[in-house]
């Protein structure tokens, strides 16, 4: 460790921070100071408003470094998490001394994308956040982890299911009004770790790929045998590169 700079995880559509555990013991043990922070609506993140945004999401985090007197932060996020992440180096790239970006991309959703979106919005104020689960799930984890890791299915499926409707769905509508971060990332300076699940379906190694040829100084590190949340499927190999990356900043 250089600097020992704070590392700051963003959690996944629609889970917590619960999802971070392993990388809260992980890490820490091997000396990171880590702060895994709930999204507004999500875990203990307080109520999303009305016409929440990805941006609000962000300034959340600044306004957390602010309380805790940091300036700046290794910022780390999966999927929606890497979303607000990059609405973060969009808004204060100068608060940024690296960033990671785990299974997500820089595109804004297509039409269609932003259609069932707002589709499954509605669908989960009617039904409950149940209805979000059942779409998500079969794409969030990787083949081998549904087969044979029933834990991880459970702890997915019970996080998301303990949400609120209402959070469900102005979470859904915040990432259907997300803008394309192509440009933030190509203009930010820090370092940048990429990691993707060989078997993402979500945010695909294509994408991974994409964002580590735009991005000035990357590592792209693809994890084989591993779907959409990664951190959770392959704590251990995912702890490695962020725990490697970091200790270089
Ligand atoms: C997530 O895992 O946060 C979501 O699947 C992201 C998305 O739906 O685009």
């Amino acid at each position: 460790m250089k600097k020992n700079i704070p590392l700051v995880l963003l959690h996944a559509f629609p889970l917590s921070s619960a999802q971070w555990l392993p990388q809260k013991v992980g890490l820490e043990a091997s000396g990171l100071t880590v702060y895994t922070p709930d999204q507004r609506g999500m875990g203990q993140g307080g109520e999303a408003p009305a016409s929440y945004t990805l941006d609000q999401a962000a300034q959340d985090v600044a306004a957390l470094m602010d309380q805790k007197g940091i300036d700046k932060i290794i910022l780390g996020g999966l999927s929606m998490g890497g979303y607000v992440a990059l609405r973060f180096a969009a808004q204060y790239p100068e608060r940024l001394a690296g960033l990671i970006l785990s299974n997500t991309k820089t595109a804004a959703d297509t039409e269609e994308g932003k259609k069932a979106r707002e589709a499954l919005a509605k669908k989960v104020r009617a039904e409950g956040a149940k209805a979000a689960v059942e779409a998500f799930l079969p794409k969030l984890l990787g083949k081998k982890t549904q087969e044979e890791h029933p834990e991880i299915v459970g702890l997915v499926r019970a996080l998301g299911e303990s949400r609120s409707k209402e959070a469900v769905a102005r979470a859904l509508e915040a990432m259907a009004q997300r803008p394309d971060s192509a440009q933030a990332l190509s203009q930010l300076t820090v370092p940048c770790l990429i990691l993707v699940g060989q078997e993402d379906g979500i945010t695909t190694v294509a994408d991974a790929e994409m964002m580590a040829k735009k991005t000035q100084k990357s590592t792209l590190k693809i994890l084989p045998g591993v779907g959409h949340l990664s951190n959770l499927e392959a704590p251990a190999a995912w702890n490695q590169e962020v725990l490697s990356f970091c200790q270089k900043i």
